[in-house]
């Protein structure tokens, strides 16, 4: 039950040439010779071992929405882009409200490559978050509208006492109108959410698309943006239902903004919120909100590296060490860690359909430029060669 890596990684921010012996999973050696009956897989110069991955914010869909997306077929897609750990969100069919539904859940996620954990959703009842134990509870627009402001700050007081984060989908529905949903709706919650970060609750806030946003919560909550809003604006995003989101893309002005503040380090986090619908769903009349994206966002993000704006400590960062911590898992390429780690082939690329592996298979992202494909990746004691198909342990 072992193997060797050979080739370049970056280690405790440094690329050096390593040659990583893992047993049972567990990364014993970084400069091993390698014991007799260990598979070694040898990797150019053009390779690059990263820590793995991790995505806080995707949706894996089944229960109720098979159609969309699977729990397997979401862990392909994470695998196909290199994220070694993700958190799931709980507005399946049925919402996942209860501690019973938590549980089973999580369960079910235990069996996939990845690892799997899960925000739980606002509970009618508050005293199901005590039997649940959930390290964050995801409050989304719709929670809002239809269970208060009250019952969230009850909520917030209680996640204080049982040491959980609270993870905004932050737009107030008071303020939207039909199906639009004016910039001013995430504005106001951002500053609702600074006045309870004030008041010490522990909040992050996801997919900040206004540079507002993050001005208003800098230093007072967690924040994560995603590559669409990174990387799309309502007026570059040409692929009618399928650019459809939320929150929505915001104009091209904006989204620069956000992204330079993405780069100076404002933003605590890269996560996707890869929300998969159908393509019949997405081009009918009224499409669904949410795009796919958890295959390539890791190359989408390298492709800032390579043209010089982000450095591979700020991508490794933003991508694999903060969120680590946030979700409580290790990605660290250091003896006595678990094996979590991603191999890159170092090489420039226009994102295509091809390069989907999950259900969702087509995003607005394609067209776009990338670097670094996920070759190889190690998780839960597994290593995935990607392109053989074949897994070594
Ligand atoms: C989300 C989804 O599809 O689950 N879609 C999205 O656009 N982010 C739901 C939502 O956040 O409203
Ligand atoms: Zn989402």
């Amino acid at each position: 039950m072992c193997y060797v890596v050979v080739g370049k990684a970056y280690v405790e921010g440094a690329v050096r040439d390593v040659s990583i012996l893992v047993e049972g999973g567990v990364i014993k050696s970084l400069n091993a010779k390698p014991p007799e009956g260990c598979r070694v897989i040898q990797f150019s110069k053009r390779h690059l071992v990263l820590p793995g991955f991790v995505d806080i914010h995707v949706h894996f869909r089944d229960w109720g929405l098979a159609h969309k997306e699977t729990l397997a077929g979401g862990a392909r897609a994470a695998l196909a882009g290199g994220v070694v750990a993700v958190m799931d969100m709980p507005n399946t069919r049925p919402h996942i409200r209860t501690a019973e539904l938590f549980r089973k859940r999580l369960e079910e996620g235990a069996g996939l490559p990845v690892i799997y954990r899960l925000h739980m959703g606002v509970p009618q009842d508050l005293s199901e978050l005590a039997k649940a134990r959930p390290s964050t509870v995801k409050v989304y627009p719709e929670d809002v509208a239809s269970f208060g402001w009250p019952h969230i700050e009850a909520l917030l007081s209680e996640c204080s006492r049982l040491g959980c984060t609270a993870v905004f989908h932050c737009e107030d529905p008071a303020l939207f109108s039909g199906p639009s949903r004016p910039p001013e709706a995430e504005a106001k919650c951002a500053d609702r959410a600074a006045l309870y970060a004030k008041m010490g609750y522990r909040i992050h806030v996801t997919h900040v698309s206004l540079p507002y946003t993050v001005r208003a919560l800098r230093g007072l909550a967690t924040l994560d943006a995603t590559p669409h809003h990174l990387f799309l604006s309502s007026d570059s995003c040409r692929a009618g239902g399928l650019c459809r989101v939320n929150p929505p893309l915001r104009p091209e002005e904006q989204r620069r903004e956000l992204l330079s503040l993405f780069l100076r380090g404002y933003v605590d986090m890269y996560a996707t919120d890869h929300a998969p619908h159908t393509l019949e769903e997405k081009l009918s009349q009224d499409p669904p909100p949410g795009i796919c994206s958890l295959d390539v966002a890791a190359s989408l993000l390298l492709r800032l590296w390579r043209d010089g704006l982000l450095g591979l400590d700020d991508a490794v960062r933003l991508y694999s060490h903060r969120p680590s911590s946030f979700a409580g898992v290790s990605t660290a390429i250091w003896p006595g860690r678990p094996a979590n780690f991603a191999v890159f082939r170092l090489e420039e690329f226009a994102v295509s359909r091809q390069d989907f592996r999950g259900s969702c298979r087509f995003s607005p992202l394609e067209g776009l430029r990338a670097f670094g494909r996920a070759v190889a990746v190690a998780a839960k004691g597994a290593l995935h060669l990607l392109e053989s198909g074949e897994v070594v342990s």
